[in-house]
């Protein structure tokens, strides 16, 4: 790979004092589809940015958004599905790397991606260019992702900011999510890349969030993304995605893509001189602009031209990292040399390898699966068969009958089956999870003249897979990029040994997943009723069984893992450390897990969270000490009256995992909370008033005082009735009707004064 020094890299400010109202308020709408506008007397260039995300995708000619129209070929890499199953931060840099080094090469500033939403349901049609259901793994391999773009000197756009995981009117839809998993879930991934990798540019989604476009709205773009997080970048728009620019612009959008024609450039001005917006909010915008276009301008670029052979062998390297091996009954993978083996399915030759819509790659070649499959086993070795269409067309019987003969005659059959393109797609979403019923009817046919048959499958999310029990070995191809089908040749003979694992769960049913009742919405608006308890969280908290959990892959050697030992470093961190041993008899990697949880939580939480993650790599027979660091801040949970993280204090457990369903060692770790000491009003409960370290013990004095005066009721109550949780939700404000004048309007409010003054 190319080295680059970027460490004098551009200027690093770009002052628009100079500019007229109306320069800069040109500077923050495109010039045209992919490029913004420049100032040429200032000497501030017009720079482009374009899709993204797992390849680049420049278009030659005029726009074509959601085509492939004459891109200049690049490498495509496996789409997020596929990277994220890897769980490998070091390849998720090194794809960065690579991206960056094409987009220099075509003098792209900016390269639209990484997505990190969360695949909230499987149906999503988009789900393919996301990570994953957790936003541990989504924001740590996205943070990852940006690092290794970004230090080629091309900047990256961290995309749809926020709350976008449905295609479904998703120019007009409302999310509406409560604070806690919008914190918890939805951001916590922007959150990470935004604080770990400093994108250049953030993205904001067409959808509304809680009844507000991302687009203007000042809480998500300003308040989260800039003051808390700490954002440096400029936030772009989705094309398309502002509808009333004025309004964008005061809430922190600071360009508008594509071009708006001056239109919506005019219309700043006018609310400037109209007094109805402030210069200076025009100024910080085009000075983010101003700046990305003239640090870009000083970037030394990547000479071409791109080295094609050595990016499609980091393709094919991580498209055999992103394939996970689902099932594997009596060894029958990896290939055992001298079988003869069918390879059977449309894919073999159509093979499905990137999803629909912008971010569409026109590759530098494609793999053929059969060819790769040839060149390892042997040509005299290997045979294939069509079994079914893709498009419906042609005799199904007989492509059938064609496909189970040559499985019967040869030792193994590898099936091939997955969604054709136009199943899953940017701008809509799937209705169902189930293949075609016509690879499925030809697998059972297949099943019954072979057993020793291997299903791989290719599909951008999550399909049902009936045939689970019935077939020994399976892989999930996801969309594995240009060179998925060497991968898939690679890992089939055992050339690569298979450490992927799942990021989404693969469940038994659509009805069983989280958002089934609440997908896609109604009326323009989606509840996002299941709160927390997104993916794997779902699974488990309701305990639905599954077909293959959160966290699960296979490899074609074993782990064992030693006793887990977690303690809380000076930095509040917890560290777990555990021994793993590889004890099988190749070398392979294993995907480390680590999962907490509270069970004595005050408020709802999942019973088990992914909190941190670590491959590593060992010989047969290999052991190696594995230390995992598990962030404060990730054990925090928003706390809504304050809105503010809260780490509660408690034991927690540490679960060091195969899976979310495979725990190989389970420890406790002590962890000291924050202190929160709400402010009591009258409102407050009793039960709130006992808990504060001020108001608490006068208040239970005086009920203790109380207690005689109230025997008489008492007495009436069953034996055992514990008066004080009976009275926990009584509001102090009305404990005068209670407790009469020891306790009044008067004496309450003294009390609270002096415990809000205590506590502040
Ligand atoms: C997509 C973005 C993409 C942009 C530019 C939009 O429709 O949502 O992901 O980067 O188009 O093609």
């Amino acid at each position: 790979m190319t080295d680059i020094d970027i460490t004098n890299q551009g200027a690093a400010t770009a002052s628009v004092a100079d500019l007229t109202l109306e320069e800069k308020a040109s500077l923050t709408s495109g010039a045209s589809f992919w490029w913004t506008k420049g100032v040429e007397r200032a000497g501030i260039p017009s720079v482009m940015l374009t899709d993204g995300p797992h390849g680049l995708r420049k278009q030659r000619g005029s726009a074509d958004h959601l085509g492939i129209g004459d891109s200049v070929p690049a490498t495509c890499f496996p789409p997020a599905v596929g990277l994220g199953s890897s769980w490998d931060t070091a390849l998720a840099h090194r794809v960065g790397e690579a991206l960056g080094v094409e987009s220099s090469i075509e003098d792209v500033a900016v390269i639209l991606g990484p997505g990190v939403n969360i695949k909230r349901s499987p149906l999503c049609g988009r789900n393919f260019e996301y990570f994953s259901e957790d936003p541990i793994v989504s924001g740590v391999m996205a943070a990852a992702l940006v690092r290794g773009t970004q230090s080629t000197g091309v900047g990256t756009s961290l995309k749809h900011f926020a709350a976008n995981n449905q295609e479904h009117d998703r120019m007009r839809s409302s999310s509406d999510v409560d604070p806690r998993p919008l914190r918890e879930i939805y951001l916590r991934g922007f959150q990470r890349v935004v604080e770990d990798a400093q994108p250049y540019t953030v993205m904001c989604s067409y959808n509304r969030v809680n009844g507000v476009f991302a687009s203007e709205d000042p809480f998500l773009l300003t308040r989260v993304l800039r003051d808390e997080w700490g954002f440096e970048g400029l936030v772009v728009s989705d094309w398309g995605a502002v509808n009333d620019r004025v309004s964008a612009l005061a809430a922190g959008l600071d360009l508008e893509m594509p071009s708006s024609g001056g239109a919506t450039d005019a219309q700043i001005v006018d609310a400037v001189r109209a007094g109805s917006l402030d210069e200076s909010v025009v100024d910080a915008s085009a000075a983010r602009v101003a700046h990305l276009a003239t640090r870009w301008q000083g970037t030394p670029r990547v000479a071409g031209p791109l080295d094609v052979d050595a990016h499609h062998a980091l393709a094919r390297e991580v498209a055999g990292r992103s394939i996970v091996l689902l099932k594997n009954d009596g060894g029958l993978l990896p290939l055992r040399a001298e079988r003869s083996v069918a390879l059977i399915g449309a894919f073999v030759d159509q093979p499905r390898y990137q999803g629909a819509g912008s971010s569409m790659i026109n590759p530098t070649r494609i793999d053929s699966v059969a060819r790769e499959v040839a060149i390892k086993v042997g040509e005299d070795l290997v045979s294939q068969a069509q079994g079914f269409t893709l498009d419906g067309s042609g005799d199904a019987a007989a492509l059938r009958a064609e496909a189970v003969a040559l499985a019967a005659e040869n030792d193994v059959a590898v099936v091939f089956l997955g969604l054709p393109a136009a199943a899953e797609s940017e701008g809509y979403d799937r209705e169902h999870i189930d293949l075609p019923a016509v690879q499925l009817e030809l697998l059972d046919a297949v099943l019954e003249v072979n057993p020793d048959t291997v299903v791989v499958l290719s599909n951008g999310s999550v399909v049902a897979l009936p045939f689970a029990d019935d077939v020994s070995a399976i892989l999930e191809g996801w969309l594995l990029g240009q060179a998925g089908g060497g991968a898939i040749a690679d890992v089939l003979c055992g050339d690569v040994n298979p450490s992927a694992k799942l990021t989404e769960t693969i469940p038994v049913r659509l009805e069983d997943s989280p958002a089934f009742l609440n997908f896609p919405g109604e009326d323009g608006h989606v509840r996002y009723g299941e709160g927390l308890f997104v993916g794997y969280r779902w699974y488990d908290a309701r305990k639905i069984e599954v077909t293959f959990p959160f966290g699960h892959g296979l490899s074609y050697t074993t782990f064992g893992y030693g006793d887990a030992a977690a303690s809380v470093g000076a930095d509040g961190d917890v560290e777990v450390r555990v021994i793993v041993t590889n004890t099988g008899d190749r070398a392979g990697r294993e995907v480390v897990q680590v999962y907490t949880g509270l069970a004595s939580a005050d408020v709802q939480r999942p019973e088990r969270e992914l909190k941190a993650f670590a491959l590593v790599e060992l010989e047969a027979g290999e052991s190696r000490e594995v230390v995992l660091t598990v962030r404060r801040a990730d054990l925090a949970y928003w706390h809504v009256r304050t809105d503010r993280w809260v780490v509660e204090g408690g034991e927690y457990t540490v679960d060091v995992a195969a899976s979310s369903r495979d725990l190989r060692s389970s420890t406790t770790v002590e962890v000291v909370g924050d202190t929160l000491v709400l402010p009591l009003t009258r409102e407050s409960s009793l039960a709130e008033v006992f808990a504060h370290p001020v108001a608490g013990p006068i208040v239970q004095q005086a009920m203790a005082q109380m207690a005689s005066a109230m025997e008489g009721a008492a007495s009436i109550m069953p034996e055992g009735v514990d008066m004080a949780k009976m009275m926990g939700s009584f509001p102090i404000g009305r404990i005068g009707m209670i407790a009469g004048d020891s306790l009044g309007p008067e004496q309450v409010d003294q009390l609270l004064a002096m415990a809000n003054g205590a506590g502040a």
